[in-house]
Formats: C-alpha cells, sequence, structure tokens
C-alpha cells in the first residue's frame, strides 16, 4: 500500500509534490475540478517523471464526490490535501465562496479518511493563520491572531477543525504545513505556476510585468515600518515545498510523530522585502523592471518570516533554494510559458 491521494493536483503546488512523491516511489492519484488549473500539467508531470497520473475531476466541496471516490479508490496510504481557493482579495469579495469551497472540501476529505480508515494527512495551511503577529520570525506555538481575510479564517478553522476531529481518532495522524509565500518552479521548466484566473501574487507579477503581459506592476506601500518602507514576506521554492511534503508525510508513515495533530512552517527563514525582491528579479534577468510606487493593498501585514527550528529538527527538512533561484526558475518558467503558448 503506497498511494497517496493529491486533492489539487493540478495546481501549483500540488504538481510539483506530485513529482517528488513520484519520485520518491509512491503511487499518486489527483482529484482536481480544473476550476483554477489545466489537466494538461498531468502529461508535464509526465514527461518529467515518465509516469501518467490519473486524475478525478471532481468537487470535494459536493459530498457526492465523496460518496465516488469512496467506491472507486482502496489502499490508501495518505491524503495530501491542497484543493482549495486562496486569492486574499478575492475572498474579501465572496466570503461565502470561500468558507463553503476551502471548509465544505475538508470536512468531506476528513469523512471520506474516516469512512475508508485512511491513516496519514498533510493539510496544506498557510502562515496567514497566525494573523497579525507581532512575534518574528514566528514559530509554531504562536497563538493564532485575528486575520483580516476570509480566506486566513478558513486555513484558521480548517486546523482547528483537523485537531478537534483528529483527537477523537484513534490510529490517525495529520500535519499542517504553514507555508509562507511560495514561488518558483521545477527546474525542467515544464510546470510552474499556471492559474487561469490572472495571478495576484508578487513573484507572477514580476514576470509577467517582465514579460510585457502588464504594463507595469505597482510596489503595495512604501511606508511601512521596515528597512525599506516595502512589506516583508518570506518566499520559498516550491521544490522545497514539495520536498517538505513527501518528508513530513514519510514522519508520518514511519511512526514518528508523537501527537495526532501537527504543524509546521515552510519558509526560508528570512525576510525579503518587495523592494529586494524586484531587485533580486532584475539581477537574476539582467531586465529593468517598469514598477511604481503605491498605496498599501488593504489586508497587508508589514512583515512575516519563519522560524524553521521545527522542521529542521523533525522533519530533517532545510530549504536549499535562494532567493535568487526563485527568481531564476519563475523567469524561465514563465518564457517557457509564453513560448509554448505562442506556438
Ligand atoms: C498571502 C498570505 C499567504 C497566502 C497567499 C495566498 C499572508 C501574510 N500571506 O500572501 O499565506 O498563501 O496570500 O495567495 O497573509 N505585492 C506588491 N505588488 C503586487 C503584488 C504583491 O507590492 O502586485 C506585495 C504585497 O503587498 C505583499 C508581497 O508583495 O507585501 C507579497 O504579496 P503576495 O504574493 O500577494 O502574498 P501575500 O499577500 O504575502
Amino acid at each position: 500500500m503506497n498511494k497517496i491521494i493529491v486533492t489539487g493536483g493540478c495546481g501549483y503546488i500540488g504538481s510539483h509534490t506530485i513529482v517528488e512523491l513520484i519520485q520518491a516511489g509512491y503511487e499518486v492519484v489527483s482529484v482536481d475540478n480544473l476550476i483554477n488549473s489545466d489537466e494538461s500539467v498531468l502529461l508535464s508531470i509526465e514527461k518529467i517523471t515518465g509516469v501518467k497520473v490519473k486524475n478525478y475531476n471532481l468537487d470535494l466541496s459536493d459530498s457526492s464526490s465523496i460518496d465516488y471516490l469512496v467506491q472507486h479508490e482502496d489502499q490508501i496510504l495518505g491524503i495530501i490535501h491542497f484543493a482549495a481557493l486562496k486569492a486574499v482579495g478575492d475572498s474579501v469579495k465572496y466570503p461565502l465562496r470561500y468558507y463553503h469551497n476551502n471548509v465544505s472540501s475538508l470536512m468531506n476529505v476528513l469523512h471520506w479518511i474516516e469512512v475508508k480508515n485512511i491513516p496519514n494527512l498533510i493539510f496544506s495551511s498557510s502562515c496567514t493563520v497566525y494573523g497579525e503577529t507581532e512575534k518574528l520570525p514566528v514559530d509554531e506555538s504562536a497563538s493564532f491572531k485575528e486575520t483580516s481575510s476570509p480566506y486566513g479564517k478558513t486555513k484558521q478553522m480548517c486546523e482547528e477543525i483537523i485537531l478537534d476531529t483528529y483527537s477523537s481518532w484513534n490510529n490517525k495522524q495529520a500535519i499542517s504545513l504553514r507555508y509562507f509565500n511560495p514561488a518558483g518552479a521545477h527546474h525542467s521548466h515544464l510546470i510552474g505556476e499556471s492559474p487561469i484566473n490572472a495571478p495576484q501574487n508578487l513573484v507572477p507579477v514580476i514576470t509577467e510585468t517582465a514579460m510585457g503581459k502588464r504594463s507595469a506592476m505597482t510596489v503595495f506601500g512604501t511606508d511601512y515600518n521596515t528597512r525599506d518602507g516595502s512589506c516583508i514576506r518570506d518566499y520559498i521554492h516550491v521544490m522545497d515545498l514539495a520536498e517538505a511534503h513527501v518528508l513530513a508525510l514519510q514522519y508520518l508513515i514511519t511512526g514518528k510523530q508523537q501527537s495526532k495533530v501537527d504543524a509546521y512552517n515552510l519558509g526560508i527563514g528570512e525576510g525579503v522585502s518587495v523592494l529586494e525582491a524586484i531587485h533580486a528579479f532584475e539581477l537574476v534577468s539582467g531586465m529593468k523592471l517598469n514598477y511604481k510606487l503605491g498605496e498599501k493593498r488593504p489586508g497587508d501585514l508589514p512583515a512575516i518570516y519563519a522560524d524553521l527550528n521545527k522542521a529542521k529538527t523533525n522533519l530533517l527538512w532545510s530549504p536549499k533554494k535562494s532567493m535568487d533561484d526563485i527568481m531564476l526558475d519563475a523567469w524561465l518558467w514563465e518564457q517557457k510559458r509564453n513560448l509554448n503558448h505562442d506556438q
């Protein structure tokens, strides 16, 4: 039994994690309803790994999808649950859509785990659960503070639901992985971030601006109390993130986790400002980016970056890629995917 279900397997972090899972010897099945992804990513995964991955095009927030999956998949060793909506701004505009999709999907996945007695769960969480934390670098013991977006609240709620549910279960364990700011692409540049909807995250906004898809970009806020006035974040290469999922899964499978549920930060552990990120891009690409200084984006925290000691000690994980690696892979991926679209 080495079958891992990856929900959101056609999405950005899901697809990169599938590559790592296959290369670590797992059988992978994806469940993705393609609302913000494209099934063609599975062909690219096949090019990289030589393995064809099956995808169920099902909406996990609909309980009949779980009934179908219960009937069709057996012998499941674990689930990595990525499938969720993730645009902070959209979640403010459409809160019900976010609560319904993100929370109902998790509850349905938990139902699936209960019915099929699936022993291991990795949940895709976010540093957004810390809300307006003042503790920097933030570690996993920090309590959840008020978070400004419904997206952030869904991540807090999902972690709480997992805690409560697992405390009533025996023989099942879970890990929540709290990502800081994922960016970059697989080194083949056959997969990367390619959302159907226009990206709003900094790194793809930078590469799209350089590509000429946007005439200019805006730095949101220049008078934060930070070293250069712009916001500070902790960017993490998507392949480092993918590797952490495999290690977390193996940590559970090999019985190393004492508690039923635990959580880990995944970042580089260093703060990078928006202006520093832009300069890193300019350095690796040799281009001048057309950016302007603008107003703050509502809901943005001035600074957040990770304390990584727990992941380093327990999971034996540490990030291998730098901010320059992130920018270079993101830029090469952006160019390659546009080449493919033009053909
Ligand atoms: C947020 C969440 C993160 C979540 C992610 C999902 C926090 C602290 N982080 O990331 O957990 O996974 O959303 O999308 O809540 N910026 C610009 N110009 C742009 C775009 C972004 O200046 O055009 C700045 C933002 O103001 C921010 C930084 O770049 O300071 C990073 O923004 P973004 O990539 O959107 O991620 P977060 O908002 O940090």
